[in-house]
């Protein structure tokens, strides 16, 4: 499974929004850093989280059970599977977000914002 992935940090740094439609395009172009914007494959035993430390990168965790949300991620596309144990309320599922500790792709490409957990709606659930 290929994953495009972006740090909200850069969002925040730049004055996007993760509602744009060409978030990806503009990071394209932005000339990020290369753990800030990149790709990365997923194998099929891998949660999320686990396939980005495999390859090297350093994103947010804390439980990696479910229990936290700071390895929260933002979906712009593709999906993540939601177990049913796990912090992650309705409204904010339904609008995209993940955990990536405990998030398996179930589609082949992915496109997700990590390190959102900064984010106000998200800052209430970490614990
Ligand atoms: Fe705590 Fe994922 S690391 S919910």
């Amino acid at each position: 499974v290929r994953v495009e992935f972006l740090d909200y940090e850069a969002i925040d740094d730049y004055g996007w929004s993760l509602d744009d439609d060409d978030l990806f395009r503009k990071a394209s172009h932005a000339d990020l850093d290369e753990s800030a914007h990149g790709r990365l494959l997923v194998q099929p035993d891998e949660s999320l989280l686990e396939a980005a430390e495999n390859r090297g990168f350093t994103w947010p965790f804390s439980c990696r059970g479910g229990a936290c949300a700071n390895c929260a991620v933002f979906l712009v596309e593709g999906e993540l599977s939601q177990p049913t144990d796990h912090i992650m309320p309705e409204e904010l599922a339904e609008r995209g977000f993940r955990l990536s500790c405990n998030g398996y792709p179930l589609s082949d490409e992915l496109k997700v914002v990590f390190n959102v957990k900064q984010l106000a709606e998200l800052d209430d659930l970490i614990l």
